[in-house]
């Protein structure tokens, strides 16, 4: 994976049909999203079950672009290796899922896989800070995590402002989780974000039978991202 702040639309499959996700992998890659992002929880660090590294195995050879895996889960150390052996590009763990978040990372970077931070709309930028060396995205929750359809905490702009100078020009993605629609992608991206996570924006209205909805969707996001960028 080579790095680059151009914007990606990284739809979360949580809001595709669970009972057909080859299909729908498919379908919102042809319809021209960059990423495909999945989201791991546990019904413990978030009040929310989803699926485990088996599923992510199974849904890995549809992924033609990027598996982009957030791991809402704790503790999370004991699943490294089966999401990195499961074929995850880039592995997402939060700053809150324990005490031990530098060795979390190291242990993401051992695996041979991009290592991601994700913050809570609690937590502050400064918790990058002393990993910032360890990490290759930094993942700014602007929902509370644990589902799809919430609506998007506007608090959190200041901070992907915070995180974009502390990062300066070192290669580390700025993503934002929560809320993206055509209205709320500018804000970010006007902030510094380049990579935008959307699951209800994305997959609200179509399907597998209607993917150009998707298609649409996508290109609204993009353009609206795109025309605030910076
Ligand atoms: C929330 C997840 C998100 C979620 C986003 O816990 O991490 O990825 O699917 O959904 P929308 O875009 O609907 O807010
Ligand atoms: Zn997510």
């Amino acid at each position: 994976m080579s790095f680059d702040r151009k914007i990606k639309i990284a739809p979360s499959i949580l809001s595709a049909d669970f009972a057909n996700f080859g299909q729908e992998i498919r379908a919102i890659e042809d319809q021209g999203c960059d990423w495909v992002h999945v989201d791991v929880m546990d019904g413990h660090f978030v009040p929310n079950l989803t699926f485990g590294p088996a599923m992510c195995k199974a849904i890995r050879p549809h992924i033609r672009t990027v598996m982009d895996v957030h791991l809402m889960i704790a503790p999370v150390d004991p699943y490294i290796e089966a999401f990195a052996e499961a074929g995850a590009d880039i592995i997402t763990a939060h700053v809150e899922a324990g005490p031990h978040i530098h060795r979390t990372l190291q242990a993401i970077r051992a695996t041979g896989k991009k290592a991601g931070l994700a913050l809570n709309p609690g937590t502050p930028a400064e918790a990058l800070a002393p990993v910032l060396d360890l990490v290759d995205l930094v993942c700014v929750m602007t929902v509370n995590p644990g589902f799809g359809g919430q609506k998007f905490i506007h608090s959190q702009i200041d901070k992907v402002r915070s995180l974009r100078s502390m990062i300066a020009g070192r290669p580390i993605h700025i993503e934002i989780d929560g809320g993206i629609t055509p209205e709320t992608a500018p804000l970010v991206t006007a902030a510094g974000a380049d990579v935008l996570v959307a699951g209800s924006g994305v997959f609200s209205g179509g399907s597998v039978a209607n993917p150009d909805v998707y298609g649409k969707n996508i290109a609204a996001i993009r353009a609206a991202a795109e025309a605030a960028a910076r």
